[in-house]
């Protein structure tokens, strides 16, 4: 982005050429770009050079006090140069300085004092290096960075103290690393902090309490690790203390369990990636707490077998590729007030498939089932009763595909099913063991506060596949999109 700029800048028509160095572009501003085999900073320089980009040339080495002649210096980047050496000095009379870029270099150490007394230094990009160890006193004193990259090195530990100082930093990016664990207290200088990325590392665990004293986090990326579990017992509760937090990134973790108290107060988490984990089930009450939950990806768990029946009472499984669904699959789902089903490829559906357990407080409310194929032959006369028996429950007018002579009736308009084998059997409501008593509607506005949250979970299933979804988990890759809502679980 910022290079973008300067790249425009330098478009402005009134280029400062007078003193600007060969291999380099200067503007009116004080932004100076070079590029090319420059093998050193250019020299002489225009004096009042604030900003200094050295982007894709030979620079591999930064020498003592390699900035002091330019005194009005607050920017510097060495980009895509292979620098592999930095003095401990190289920035020493450069205090001024605000922000240090040196992304895609070949940096495998950096001497500790090197940032030493920069404390006005508010950026400090050391990513996409080969950088294996961090001292820990390397960020001591850098009392305004806000924003700090060694994502994609190779960095293998981080001392306990390392952040110490960073009180102001907002953002914080240790992902494409080699950490396999975190010191327990790591993170608790960093009270500001926003955006902590620890993603694609070798954590295999977090500890009780890392993220404690983060109140300002608003997102927290743990995706791709090896992290098998959580702290599961109170009071070491992992994500506890994170009242701004909107989105937690999960996904691709080998997790086993989930702890029953997960996290605390979370009101403002909108997305919560789950997908990609070993979890066979979920805490009754995992969604008790995310009441502001918009988003839930919880495809490619294929080993989730079970779900806990309160969990969700609002499904969307619309504008999938579905073809069918077990009959069993909402059963446990007791909770559950509206399943949307519409614009999928189903032709039938299990006559019983809406009888959820202890169905005669099925809070069954609402369901969608037009834009489906449906076959109105006698093979599906139970769910054509059913349909004909809820039509005030059925939000849409699912029309019948076959046979021809009904094609695009109205599903709850047909009366007689024919039947090949025996055309003359009237099929009629009492035929179905599929009545699923549901809520009078005026009990509607008594129901428990259900949150309107909705979740999403959206699997990368290649949408030309069939898709016989047959698996007793609900949630298989077949599934494109799942939204559903949750209940103040619990609550009810
Ligand atoms: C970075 O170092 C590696 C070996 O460590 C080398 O192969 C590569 O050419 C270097 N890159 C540059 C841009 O100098
Ligand atoms: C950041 O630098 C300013 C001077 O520009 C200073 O006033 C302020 O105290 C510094 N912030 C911290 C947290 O030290
Ligand atoms: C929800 O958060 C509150 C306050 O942080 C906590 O006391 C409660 O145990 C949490 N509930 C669950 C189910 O985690
Ligand atoms: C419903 O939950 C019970 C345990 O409460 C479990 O044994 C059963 O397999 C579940 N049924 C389905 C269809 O998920
Ligand atoms: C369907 O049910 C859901 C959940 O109870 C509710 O939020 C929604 O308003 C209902 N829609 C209609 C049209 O009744
Ligand atoms: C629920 O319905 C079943 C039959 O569908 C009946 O046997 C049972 O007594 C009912 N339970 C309650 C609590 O009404
Ligand atoms: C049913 O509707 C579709 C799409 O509108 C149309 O292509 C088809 O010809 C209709 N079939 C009959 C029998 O009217």
């Amino acid at each position: 982005m910022a290079l973008g700029l300067v790249l425009a800048l330098w478009l402005a028509p009134q280029l400062v050429r007078a003193e600007c160095p060969a291999g380099c572009t200067c503007n009116k501003n004080g932004a100076v770009m070079c590029t090319g085999s420059i093998a050193d900073i250019p020299s002489p320089m225009p004096v009042h050079t604030y900003h200094l980009i050295l982007h894709a040339t030979h620079v591999r080495a930064l020498g003592k006090d390699e900035l002091a002649r330019l005194p009005l210096i607050t920017r510097f980047a060495v980009t895509h140069s292979g620098l592999d050496a930095l003095h401990p000095q190289a920035f020493g009379q450069s205090q001024q300085l605000r922000s240090i870029k040196l992304s895609e270099n070949n940096l495998s150490s950096l001497p500790s004092p090197v940032f030493m007394g920069l404390s006005l230094l508010e950026e400090l990009h050391l990513d996409g290096n080969q950088i294996t160890s961090i001292d820990r006193m390397l960020f001591e004193g850098l009392v305004n960075l806000t924003e700090l990259d060694v994502s994609r090195n190779s960095v293998t530990y981080l001392d306990a103290d390392v952040f110490r100082s960073l009180g102001s930093l907002r953002f914080l990016n240790l992902g494409r690393n080699l950490l396999a664990r975190l010191p327990p207290a790591l993170f608790h200088p960093l009270a500001r902090l926003q955006h902590l990325m620890i993603y694609s590392n070798r954590l295999q665990t977090l500890e009780a309490g890392a993220f404690d004293g983060l109140a300002e986090l608003r997102e927290l990326k743990l995706h791709s690790n090896r992290i098998q579990s959580l702290p599961r017992n109170v009071p070491e509760r992992t994500f506890y203390h994170l009242p701004d937090i909107t989105k937690l990134t999960l996904f691709k973790n080998p997790l086993l369990f989930l702890p029953d108290q997960l996290v605390g107060h979370m009101p403002k988490l909108k997305e919560l990636y789950l997908y990609g984990t070993k979890l066979t089930t979920v805490p009754w009450n995992l969604f008790a707490n995310m009441t502001g939950l918009e988003s839930l990806n919880l495809h490619l768990n294929s080993e989730l077998r079970d779900l806990p029946r309160d969990l969700f009472c609002f499904l969307l499984l619309n504008n999938n590729r579905l073809r069918a669904l077990p009959e069993h699959i909402f059963y446990n789902l007791s909770n559950l007030q509206s399943i949307q089903l519409h614009e999928n490829r189903l032709r039938s559906l299990p006559a019983n498939i809406f009888t959820l357990k202890m169905n005669n407080r099925s809070a069954l409310q609402n369901v969608t089932l037009g834009g489906n194929p449906w076959d109105c032959t006698c093979s599906t006369a139970g769910m054509l009763d059913w349909i004909r028996d809820h039509e005030n429950h059925i939000l849409d007018d699912p029309t019948c595909q076959e046979p021809f002579e009904l094609q695009n009736i109205s599903v709850a308009s047909v009366r007689h099913v024919p039947c090949p084998t025996s055309p003359a059997v009237r099929v009629t409501t009492s035929q179905g063991s599929v009545a699923t008593p549901v809520h009078n509607p005026t009990s509607v506005t008594s129901s428990p506060h259900w949150t309107t949250s909705t979740l999403a979970a959206i699997s990368n299933h290649s949408p030309d596949t069939p898709t016989a979804h047959t698996s007793s988990s609900a949630f298989s890759d077949h599934l494109r999109m799942l939204y559903a809502c949750c209940c103040p679980c619990g609550k009810t």
